[in-house]
């Protein structure tokens, strides 16, 4: 377990975007956006969502506030530098714009904090992108509104202050973290995710579960050495307030998760799933996340010849979700002893029915399984086409998100991830 802090921490902090949530949300944008004096805005998607008509929809009634809107449909799906280099030129190219807002997943709310800090802020992707990657410098020049409305119940990027890529030529995934990068307003309407494919509706969930078992498993605030104002960071370990959105966010999943994989147009499933992706988003986006998440880095970046079936194109993909949840049955077997309540908790809302094991220890992992077999999750790292033989490389992989390891309840070593690891080759 961690040391007993010398000068514990007393004090927690949270932060969220406005927001606006329901049937029809996405409606009023041009309303809230003309409130701040904003005429020009872009819009920015993926190819996929552009073709559901939503991004251009909701430009078309922006109209209506004298805002002129313009969709850039140029989105990378778990998008790289490259990606985010050509919508930055694209930006920079037809610009200025006054305000940004953007329709998607991760993928896309993610490019759109990424070219509103380069449009707004001198240098390139490199300056900002964590260290050791990049140098880690924080904006110097404020930036534009963002309205952040995903059409995925996933990531929680619309509440958070991060973004995440892919670096091509360093084959890692990393990402920027800034206070700053936080959208201005979420903007959540459920009707925008009925057209989600099941299999993004799986993985995307299982994010949401994730999010909401890592920050609520999260080492306690009190735990840490006390801050300076001036060392403190967004992620502030787990405190009540995230508890609370993390426990709803459960309750929300064990209701309608399953539901919304299956029936698509179920529409009180899918505002249920829409509801718990920004409880969750509200919950790690303050607390933070850990191992699985830290795992997920090397799983998605180093994939050789898996394509996730449901998702666009057909390179080697493990989707976000997916790579989140393939080791964390494992990483909460570990976890367990730092806080076993929690942990049976979260098993106890996740899923009421299930037959408790006689050791507790196997709750959690037994409530995951149940749900991952369900929506058809492959089984574990190896299905998505790792071998034993990879298990060091993703260890050193998940060993350089140190940032999120240091979250886990109880310190985690390379002995400990090769073991995770190895015996999240096969789960079933
Ligand atoms: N910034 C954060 O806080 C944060 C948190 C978690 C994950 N992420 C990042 O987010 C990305 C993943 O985002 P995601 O899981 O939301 O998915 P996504 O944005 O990658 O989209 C997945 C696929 O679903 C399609 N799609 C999305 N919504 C649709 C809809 N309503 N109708 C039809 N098709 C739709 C997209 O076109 C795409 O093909 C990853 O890059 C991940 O690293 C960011
Ligand atoms: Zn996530």
């Amino acid at each position: 377990m961690h040391t007993q802090p010398t000068h514990a921490e007393t004090v927690f902090t949270y932060g969220s975007p406005a927001l606006k949530f329901g049937a029809g949300a996405a409606e009023e944008i041009g309303f809230d956006l003309s409130r701040l004096g904003v005429r020009r805005v872009l819009v920015i998607t993926d190819p996929q969502i552009a073709a559901t008509g939503h991004p251009q929809r909701i430009a078309d009634r922006m109209a209506a506030y004298g805002i002129e809107a313009h969709v850039f449909d140029g989105v990378h799906i778990e998008p790289t530098d490259t990606s985010m280099t050509k919508a930055i030129e694209y930006a920079q190219g037809s610009g200025p714009w006054d305000a940004f807002v953007a329709v998607g997943g991760g993928s896309s709310i993610d490019t759109a904090k990424a070219v509103n800090l380069l449009t707004t802020n001198p240098g390139e992707l490199m300056d900002y992108i964590n260290a050791p990657v990049g140098a880690a410098k924080p904006p110097s020049k404020p930036l534009k509104p963002l309205v952040a409305v995903p059409t995925t119940t996933g990531t929680g990027a619309e509440s958070t202050t991060i973004c995440v890529l892919d670096v091509l030529s360093l084959k890692v995934k990393t990402g920027i973290s800034h206070a700053w990068l936080r959208p201005t307003m979420a903007v959540v309407d459920p009707l925008l995710t009925v057209t989600q494919p099941p299999e993004v509706t799986a993985s995307a969930g299982m994010d949401i579960l994730c999010h909401a078992l890592e920050s609520y498993t999260a080492r306690h605030y009190t735990s840490y050495e006390r801050k300076t104002p001036e060392q403190r960071v967004p992620y502030c370990g787990s405190n009540p307030i995230s508890d609370m959105w993390s426990e709803q966010a459960l309750r929300l999943l064990s209701r309608s998760f399953r539901t919304a994989v299956r029936d698509p147009e179920n529409l009180q499933a899918r505002t249920e799933m829409a509801l718990a992706a920004t409880m969750a988003g509200l919950g790690f986006g303050n607390a933070g996340v850990h191992i699985p998440h830290a795992n997920a880095y090397p799983i998605a970046g180093r994939v050789r010849d898996y394509h996730a079936p449901g998702y666009p194109g057909d390179e080697p993909l493990v989707p976000h979700g997916m790579s989140v949840s393939l080791t964390a049955p494992e990483a909460f077997r570990f976890t367990f002893p730092a806080a076993p309540d929690r942990h049976v908790r979260a098993a106890e809302l996740l899923d009421p029915g299930l037959e408790r094991p006689d050791d507790p220890a196997e709750y959690l992992p037994a409530a995951l399984l149940r749900v991952m077999q369900d929506i058809g999750i492959p089984n574990g790292v190896g299905a998505v086409g790792f071998a034993a033989s990879d298990v060091p490389d993703l260890v050193d992989g998940a060993l350089k998100q140190q940032r999120l390891l240091s979250t886990a309840p109880r310190p985690v070593s390379g002995e400990d991830l090769e073991q995770i690891f190895t015996r999240s080759l096969s789960l079933w």
